[in-house]
Protein backbone atom coordinates (compact mmCIF):
# COMPACT_ATOMS: atom_id res chain seq x y z
CA UNK A 1 0.00 0.00 0.00
CA UNK A 2 2.99 2.53 1.24
CA UNK A 3 5.14 2.32 -2.06
CA UNK A 4 6.59 6.04 -2.05
CA UNK A 5 8.23 8.38 0.15
CA UNK A 6 10.05 11.39 -0.26
CA UNK A 7 11.88 13.59 2.53
CA UNK A 8 11.40 17.40 1.78
CA UNK A 9 14.44 18.76 3.45
CA UNK A 10 14.21 22.89 4.10
CA UNK A 11 16.63 24.69 6.18
CA UNK A 12 13.98 25.08 8.88
CA UNK A 13 12.78 21.40 9.01
CA UNK A 14 13.23 17.68 7.04
CA UNK A 15 9.75 16.05 6.80
CA UNK A 16 8.69 12.85 4.92
CA UNK A 17 5.65 13.04 2.37
CA UNK A 18 4.23 9.47 2.10
CA UNK A 19 2.30 8.34 -0.99
CA UNK A 20 0.08 5.46 -2.14
CA UNK A 21 -3.51 4.17 -2.74
CA UNK A 22 -5.55 3.99 0.34
CA UNK A 23 -2.45 4.83 2.71
CA UNK A 24 -4.96 7.04 5.38
CA UNK A 25 -5.45 3.53 7.01
CA UNK A 26 -1.68 3.61 8.08
CA UNK A 27 -2.03 7.38 9.77
CA UNK A 28 -1.99 5.92 13.07
CA UNK A 29 1.41 3.83 12.50
CA UNK A 30 2.66 7.16 11.15
CA UNK A 31 2.04 9.39 14.30
CA UNK A 32 3.18 6.78 16.15
CA UNK A 33 6.37 6.46 14.65
CA UNK A 34 6.95 10.41 13.75
CA UNK A 35 5.22 12.04 16.66
CA UNK A 36 4.23 9.57 19.49
CA UNK A 37 3.72 12.20 22.22
CA UNK A 38 0.22 13.69 20.32
CA UNK A 39 -2.47 13.31 22.46
CA UNK A 40 -5.27 15.47 21.30
CA UNK A 41 -5.62 16.18 17.56
CA UNK A 42 -7.91 18.49 15.89
CA UNK A 43 -8.83 17.42 12.31
CA UNK A 44 -9.81 20.65 9.64
CA UNK A 45 -11.62 18.86 6.92
CA UNK A 46 -13.70 20.27 3.98
CA UNK A 47 -17.07 19.10 4.10
CA UNK A 48 -17.02 18.14 0.20
CA UNK A 49 -14.95 14.77 1.17
CA UNK A 50 -17.42 12.16 1.79
CA UNK A 51 -18.21 11.83 4.94
CA UNK A 52 -16.86 8.34 4.99
CA UNK A 53 -13.94 9.27 4.32
CA UNK A 54 -13.82 11.76 7.87
CA UNK A 55 -14.69 8.95 9.84
CA UNK A 56 -12.59 6.45 8.44
CA UNK A 57 -9.95 9.27 9.46
CA UNK A 58 -11.58 9.17 12.97
CA UNK A 59 -11.72 5.35 13.49
CA UNK A 60 -7.99 5.36 12.96
CA UNK A 61 -7.38 7.97 15.04
CA UNK A 62 -9.43 6.46 18.24
CA UNK A 63 -6.73 6.35 20.62
CA UNK A 64 -6.46 9.99 20.87
CA UNK A 65 -8.77 13.04 22.05
CA UNK A 66 -10.49 14.04 18.82
CA UNK A 67 -11.67 17.74 17.77
CA UNK A 68 -12.83 17.89 14.47
CA UNK A 69 -14.32 20.98 11.98
CA UNK A 70 -16.31 20.16 8.73
CA UNK A 71 -15.75 23.24 6.93
CA UNK A 72 -17.15 24.95 3.68
CA UNK A 73 -14.52 25.75 1.61
CA UNK A 74 -13.86 28.34 -0.48
CA UNK A 75 -10.92 31.42 -0.89
CA UNK A 76 -13.10 33.75 2.08
CA UNK A 77 -12.51 30.65 4.53
CA UNK A 78 -8.77 31.54 4.30
CA UNK A 79 -9.96 34.52 6.61
CA UNK A 80 -8.65 35.76 10.56
CA UNK A 81 -12.07 35.07 11.86
CA UNK A 82 -11.49 31.45 10.92
CA UNK A 83 -8.03 31.19 12.36
CA UNK A 84 -9.12 33.38 15.64
CA UNK A 85 -12.28 30.79 15.94
CA UNK A 86 -10.46 27.62 15.69
CA UNK A 87 -6.94 28.85 17.51
CA UNK A 88 -9.09 29.93 20.54
CA UNK A 89 -10.88 26.77 20.66
CA UNK A 90 -7.33 24.97 20.74
CA UNK A 91 -6.71 26.73 23.55
CA UNK A 92 -9.69 26.98 25.68
CA UNK A 93 -9.10 23.11 25.04
CA UNK A 94 -5.52 23.48 26.07
CA UNK A 95 -3.80 22.03 23.29
CA UNK A 96 0.04 22.20 24.10
CA UNK A 97 3.11 22.22 21.64
CA UNK A 98 2.98 17.93 21.47
CA UNK A 99 -0.69 18.25 20.20
CA UNK A 100 -0.94 18.66 16.77
CA UNK A 101 -3.58 19.77 13.68
CA UNK A 102 -4.63 17.79 11.13
CA UNK A 103 -5.13 19.45 7.46
CA UNK A 104 -7.93 17.36 5.57
CA UNK A 105 -8.57 18.99 2.41
CA UNK A 106 -7.38 21.10 -0.15
CA UNK A 107 -5.25 23.95 -0.69
CA UNK A 108 -6.93 26.12 0.63
CA UNK A 109 -7.74 23.98 4.12
CA UNK A 110 -3.34 23.29 3.78
CA UNK A 111 -2.92 27.15 3.98
CA UNK A 112 -5.34 27.90 7.18
CA UNK A 113 -4.30 24.67 9.01
CA UNK A 114 -0.61 24.77 8.77
CA UNK A 115 -1.06 28.71 9.74
CA UNK A 116 -3.58 27.76 12.57
CA UNK A 117 -0.69 25.34 14.24
CA UNK A 118 1.92 28.12 13.87
CA UNK A 119 0.41 30.43 15.66
CA UNK A 120 -1.15 28.22 18.71
CA UNK A 121 1.34 28.57 21.05
CA UNK A 122 4.27 29.51 19.02
CA UNK A 123 3.99 26.24 17.22
CA UNK A 124 2.07 23.01 17.50
CA UNK A 125 2.23 20.07 15.64
CA UNK A 126 0.98 19.62 11.73
CA UNK A 127 0.06 17.06 9.54
CA UNK A 128 -1.04 17.90 5.99
CA UNK A 129 -3.44 15.76 3.98
CA UNK A 130 -4.21 16.56 0.88
CA UNK A 131 -6.89 15.74 -0.88
CA UNK A 132 -7.27 17.15 -4.15
CA UNK A 133 -4.79 16.89 -6.62
CA UNK A 134 -4.01 20.73 -6.69
CA UNK A 135 -2.82 20.35 -2.86
CA UNK A 136 -0.78 16.85 -3.50
CA UNK A 137 1.19 18.12 -6.28
CA UNK A 138 2.15 21.54 -5.06
CA UNK A 139 -0.03 23.10 -1.93
CA UNK A 140 1.15 20.69 0.45
CA UNK A 141 4.71 20.74 -0.22
CA UNK A 142 6.71 24.19 1.15
CA UNK A 143 5.23 25.37 3.98
CA UNK A 144 3.91 28.14 2.85
CA UNK A 145 0.97 28.94 5.97
CA UNK A 146 -1.87 31.82 5.41
CA UNK A 147 -4.93 33.53 4.78
CA UNK A 148 -6.46 36.20 2.05
CA UNK A 149 -6.75 40.06 3.00
CA UNK A 150 -9.29 42.24 1.36
CA UNK A 151 -6.00 43.91 -0.18
CA UNK A 152 -5.00 40.52 -2.32
CA UNK A 153 -4.59 36.94 -1.97
CA UNK A 154 -2.15 35.04 0.80
CA UNK A 155 -1.04 38.36 1.63
CA UNK A 156 -0.93 37.58 5.34
CA UNK A 157 1.28 34.17 6.29
CA UNK A 158 4.28 33.00 7.21
CA UNK A 159 6.17 29.64 6.56
CA UNK A 160 5.48 26.79 8.73
CA UNK A 161 6.72 23.16 7.73
CA UNK A 162 4.60 19.87 8.10
CA UNK A 163 5.70 16.82 10.64
CA UNK A 164 4.55 15.13 8.01
CA UNK A 165 2.38 15.00 4.56
CA UNK A 166 0.06 11.84 3.75
CA UNK A 167 -0.74 12.25 -0.15
CA UNK A 168 -3.53 9.05 -0.79
CA UNK A 169 -4.33 8.88 -4.43
CA UNK A 170 -7.62 7.31 -3.66
CA UNK A 171 -8.88 10.97 -2.14
CA UNK A 172 -8.94 11.86 -5.35
CA UNK A 173 -11.66 9.53 -6.29
CA UNK A 174 -14.55 12.01 -5.27
CA UNK A 175 -12.94 15.03 -6.49
CA UNK A 176 -14.50 16.89 -9.60
CA UNK A 177 -12.97 16.81 -13.53
CA UNK A 178 -12.91 20.90 -13.00
CA UNK A 179 -10.53 20.11 -9.58
CA UNK A 180 -8.17 17.57 -11.52
CA UNK A 181 -7.73 20.18 -14.17
CA UNK A 182 -7.22 22.57 -11.69
CA UNK A 183 -4.58 20.51 -10.28
CA UNK A 184 -2.83 19.80 -13.45
CA UNK A 185 -2.32 23.28 -14.18
CA UNK A 186 0.40 22.98 -11.00
CA UNK A 187 1.59 20.42 -12.65
CA UNK A 188 2.21 21.64 -15.91
CA UNK A 189 3.52 24.70 -14.53
CA UNK A 190 6.44 22.50 -12.80
CA UNK A 191 7.11 21.03 -16.19
CA UNK A 192 7.46 24.46 -17.43
CA UNK A 193 9.22 26.24 -15.25
CA UNK A 194 12.06 23.33 -14.84
CA UNK A 195 11.63 19.94 -17.02
CA UNK A 196 11.22 19.79 -20.27
CA UNK A 197 11.31 15.92 -20.81
CA UNK A 198 8.63 15.92 -17.86
CA UNK A 199 6.61 18.20 -20.67
CA UNK A 200 7.37 15.89 -23.14
CA UNK A 201 6.29 13.25 -21.26
CA UNK A 202 3.29 14.87 -19.94
CA UNK A 203 2.10 15.83 -23.76
CA UNK A 204 2.02 11.73 -24.02
CA UNK A 205 -0.16 11.12 -20.52
CA UNK A 206 -2.09 14.03 -19.84
CA UNK A 207 -4.94 13.12 -21.21
CA UNK A 208 -5.07 10.07 -18.92
CA UNK A 209 -3.84 11.63 -16.23
CA UNK A 210 -7.00 14.17 -16.06
CA UNK A 211 -9.48 11.99 -16.81
CA UNK A 212 -8.16 9.12 -14.04
CA UNK A 213 -7.59 6.65 -16.85
CA UNK A 214 -3.88 4.99 -15.26
CA UNK A 215 -3.28 5.04 -11.48
CA UNK A 216 -0.07 4.96 -11.97
CA UNK A 217 0.82 7.79 -14.78
CA UNK A 218 -1.36 9.48 -12.23
CA UNK A 219 0.89 8.41 -9.41
CA UNK A 220 3.88 9.13 -11.60
CA UNK A 221 3.00 12.57 -12.20
CA UNK A 222 2.19 13.47 -8.32
CA UNK A 223 5.72 12.34 -7.30
CA UNK A 224 7.32 13.81 -9.90
CA UNK A 225 5.85 17.19 -9.14
CA UNK A 226 6.72 16.90 -5.89
CA UNK A 227 10.26 16.37 -6.40
CA UNK A 228 10.38 19.53 -9.03
CA UNK A 229 8.78 21.60 -6.11
CA UNK A 230 10.90 20.04 -3.23
CA UNK A 231 14.03 20.73 -5.57
CA UNK A 232 13.25 24.21 -5.40
CA UNK A 233 12.13 24.66 -2.03
CA UNK A 234 15.38 23.02 -0.57
CA UNK A 235 17.21 25.45 -2.05
CA UNK A 236 14.90 28.74 -1.46
CA UNK A 237 12.65 27.73 1.84
CA UNK A 238 11.47 31.50 2.62
CA UNK A 239 11.22 32.51 -1.39
CA UNK A 240 14.39 34.65 -1.29
CA UNK A 241 14.82 33.78 -4.90
CA UNK A 242 14.70 30.32 -6.71
CA UNK A 243 11.48 29.66 -5.32
CA UNK A 244 9.85 32.88 -6.82
CA UNK A 245 9.85 30.65 -10.30
CA UNK A 246 7.42 28.97 -8.51
CA UNK A 247 5.26 31.95 -9.04
CA UNK A 248 5.34 31.80 -12.76
CA UNK A 249 1.22 32.69 -13.62
CA UNK A 250 0.55 33.45 -10.51
CA UNK A 251 1.03 37.26 -10.36
CA UNK A 252 -1.23 36.92 -13.08
CA UNK A 253 -3.50 34.74 -11.30
CA UNK A 254 -3.69 36.08 -8.26
CA UNK A 255 -5.00 39.49 -9.93
CA UNK A 256 -7.32 37.42 -12.52
CA UNK A 257 -8.90 35.98 -8.42
CA UNK A 258 -9.38 38.76 -6.63
CA UNK A 259 -10.77 40.86 -9.73
CA UNK A 260 -13.58 38.46 -9.23
CA UNK A 261 -13.90 38.69 -5.63
CA UNK A 262 -12.73 34.77 -5.25
CA UNK A 263 -16.11 34.08 -6.59
CA UNK A 264 -16.50 29.93 -7.70
CA UNK A 265 -16.55 31.52 -11.02
CA UNK A 266 -13.45 31.45 -11.22
CA UNK A 267 -10.89 29.44 -9.36
CA UNK A 268 -7.46 29.24 -7.92
CA UNK A 269 -6.30 26.26 -10.72
CA UNK A 270 -7.85 27.99 -13.43
CA UNK A 271 -6.77 31.56 -12.85
CA UNK A 272 -3.64 29.65 -13.01
CA UNK A 273 -3.90 28.23 -16.08
CA UNK A 274 -4.84 31.07 -18.18
CA UNK A 275 -2.55 33.52 -15.95
CA UNK A 276 0.52 31.26 -17.36
CA UNK A 277 -0.32 31.71 -20.66
CA UNK A 278 -1.00 35.43 -20.29
CA UNK A 279 2.58 35.24 -19.14
CA UNK A 280 3.98 32.80 -21.99
CA UNK A 281 2.59 35.24 -24.41
CA UNK A 282 4.44 38.03 -22.72
CA UNK A 283 7.55 35.95 -22.71
CA UNK A 284 7.02 36.22 -26.55
CA UNK A 285 6.17 39.19 -26.65
CA UNK A 286 9.45 40.40 -25.38
CA UNK A 287 11.33 38.12 -27.40
CA UNK A 288 12.71 36.19 -24.91
CA UNK A 289 10.33 32.67 -25.48
CA UNK A 290 10.81 31.47 -29.06
CA UNK A 291 7.50 31.07 -31.43
CA UNK A 292 7.86 27.45 -31.76
CA UNK A 293 7.82 26.78 -28.09
CA UNK A 294 4.75 29.02 -27.92
CA UNK A 295 2.93 26.91 -30.03
CA UNK A 296 3.91 23.87 -28.35
CA UNK A 297 2.67 25.00 -25.19
CA UNK A 298 -1.02 26.36 -26.61
CA UNK A 299 -1.24 22.86 -28.44
CA UNK A 300 -0.41 21.36 -24.84
CA UNK A 301 -3.74 23.76 -23.79
CA UNK A 302 -5.86 23.26 -27.13
CA UNK A 303 -5.49 19.29 -26.83
CA UNK A 304 -6.99 19.07 -23.20
CA UNK A 305 -8.97 21.75 -23.70
CA UNK A 306 -7.52 23.69 -20.61
CA UNK A 307 -8.57 27.23 -19.57
CA UNK A 308 -6.65 29.62 -21.72
CA UNK A 309 -8.02 32.64 -22.37
CA UNK A 310 -8.93 35.24 -19.29
CA UNK A 311 -10.56 36.78 -22.18
CA UNK A 312 -13.56 34.68 -22.24
CA UNK A 313 -13.60 35.87 -17.98
CA UNK A 314 -13.50 39.29 -18.19
CA UNK A 315 -14.26 42.64 -20.17
CA UNK A 316 -11.60 45.56 -20.30
CA UNK A 317 -13.19 47.53 -17.30
CA UNK A 318 -12.14 44.52 -15.36
CA UNK A 319 -8.49 44.59 -16.30
CA UNK A 320 -7.90 47.87 -14.38
CA UNK A 321 -8.97 46.00 -11.43
CA UNK A 322 -6.44 42.95 -12.54
CA UNK A 323 -3.79 45.41 -12.99
CA UNK A 324 -4.55 47.29 -9.35
CA UNK A 325 -4.53 43.75 -7.69
CA UNK A 326 -1.31 42.65 -9.09
CA UNK A 327 0.83 46.14 -8.37
CA UNK A 328 -0.09 44.78 -4.64
CA UNK A 329 1.75 41.43 -5.47
CA UNK A 330 4.51 40.36 -2.75
CA UNK A 331 7.34 40.17 -5.41
CA UNK A 332 7.03 44.02 -6.26
CA UNK A 333 9.76 45.48 -5.09
CA UNK A 334 8.98 49.07 -6.52
CA UNK A 335 6.05 50.60 -8.25
CA UNK A 336 6.89 48.02 -11.31
CA UNK A 337 5.25 44.41 -11.41
CA UNK A 338 7.70 41.69 -11.18
CA UNK A 339 7.06 38.85 -13.18
CA UNK A 340 8.55 35.54 -13.86
CA UNK A 341 8.81 34.79 -17.83
CA UNK A 342 10.06 31.66 -19.11
CA UNK A 343 12.77 31.67 -22.00
CA UNK A 344 11.82 27.87 -23.25
CA UNK A 345 10.07 25.44 -21.87
CA UNK A 346 12.02 23.97 -18.92
CA UNK A 347 13.80 27.05 -18.05
CA UNK A 348 12.20 30.65 -16.86
CA UNK A 349 14.01 34.27 -16.64
CA UNK A 350 15.76 35.21 -13.89
CA UNK A 351 13.93 35.75 -10.76
CA UNK A 352 13.08 39.42 -10.08
CA UNK A 353 14.51 39.59 -13.33
CA UNK A 354 11.71 41.21 -15.28
CA UNK A 355 9.27 43.94 -14.06
CA UNK A 356 7.04 45.99 -15.97
CA UNK A 357 5.21 49.44 -15.61
CA UNK A 358 1.54 48.82 -14.56
CA UNK A 359 0.15 50.68 -17.43
CA UNK A 360 2.62 48.67 -20.33
CA UNK A 361 0.98 45.56 -18.52
CA UNK A 362 -2.44 46.59 -18.77
CA UNK A 363 -2.13 47.56 -22.75
CA UNK A 364 -0.63 44.12 -22.65
CA UNK A 365 -3.45 42.48 -21.50
CA UNK A 366 -6.29 44.82 -23.48
CA UNK A 367 -4.27 43.70 -26.56
CA UNK A 368 -4.36 40.27 -25.75
CA UNK A 369 -6.10 37.64 -28.53
CA UNK A 370 -5.20 34.70 -26.92
N1 LIG B 1 0.93 26.71 0.23
C1 LIG B 1 1.27 26.67 -1.03
O1 LIG B 1 2.45 26.54 -1.39
C2 LIG B 1 0.20 26.75 -2.08
C3 LIG B 1 0.48 26.38 -3.40
C4 LIG B 1 -0.55 26.40 -4.33
C5 LIG B 1 -1.83 26.81 -3.96
N2 LIG B 1 -2.04 27.19 -2.67
C6 LIG B 1 -3.38 27.60 -2.24
O2 LIG B 1 -4.25 26.48 -2.38
C7 LIG B 1 -5.57 26.93 -2.64
C8 LIG B 1 -6.13 26.15 -3.79
O3 LIG B 1 -6.12 24.80 -3.45
P1 LIG B 1 -7.20 23.77 -4.02
O4 LIG B 1 -7.30 23.91 -5.48
O5 LIG B 1 -6.88 22.45 -3.43
O6 LIG B 1 -8.53 24.40 -3.47
P2 LIG B 1 -9.63 23.95 -2.38
O7 LIG B 1 -9.02 23.64 -1.10
O8 LIG B 1 -10.67 25.00 -2.44
O9 LIG B 1 -10.29 22.64 -3.03
C9 LIG B 1 -10.93 22.73 -4.26
C10 LIG B 1 -12.39 22.22 -4.17
O10 LIG B 1 -12.37 20.82 -3.97
C11 LIG B 1 -13.18 20.46 -2.86
N3 LIG B 1 -12.59 19.22 -2.35
C12 LIG B 1 -11.45 19.07 -1.64
N4 LIG B 1 -11.14 17.78 -1.51
C13 LIG B 1 -12.13 17.08 -2.13
C14 LIG B 1 -12.36 15.70 -2.35
N5 LIG B 1 -11.48 14.75 -1.97
N6 LIG B 1 -13.48 15.34 -3.01
C15 LIG B 1 -14.36 16.28 -3.47
N7 LIG B 1 -14.17 17.60 -3.31
C16 LIG B 1 -13.06 17.99 -2.65
C17 LIG B 1 -13.17 21.68 -1.99
O11 LIG B 1 -14.31 21.76 -1.17
C18 LIG B 1 -13.18 22.80 -3.02
O12 LIG B 1 -14.50 23.00 -3.49
C19 LIG B 1 -5.47 28.41 -2.91
O13 LIG B 1 -5.94 29.13 -1.80
C20 LIG B 1 -4.00 28.65 -3.12
O14 LIG B 1 -3.61 29.95 -2.74
C21 LIG B 1 -1.08 27.16 -1.73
Amino acid sequence: MLNNKIIIKTKSKSYPIYFGHGVLSIIGKLINKNLPNIKKICIVSDKKIPQILLNRLCKYLKKYNLKTYRLSVNEKTKNFKVVNKIVEDLLEDNFNRSDCVIAFGGGILGDLSAFISNLTKRGIKFINIPTTLLAQVDASIGGKAGINSRQGKNLIGTFYQPDFVLTDISMLDSLPHREMICGYGEILKHSLILDRNFFLWLAKNAKKIIHRKNSKLLKKAIIKSCKIKSKIVKRDEREKNLRMILNFGHTFAHGFEAAKNYSKKLNHGEAVLMGMMCACQLSFQKKLLPLKELILIKKHYLDLNLPMNFKKKFNNREITKIISFMKKDKKNLSEKISLILIKKIGKTSKQNNFTIDPNELKKFLIGQNI
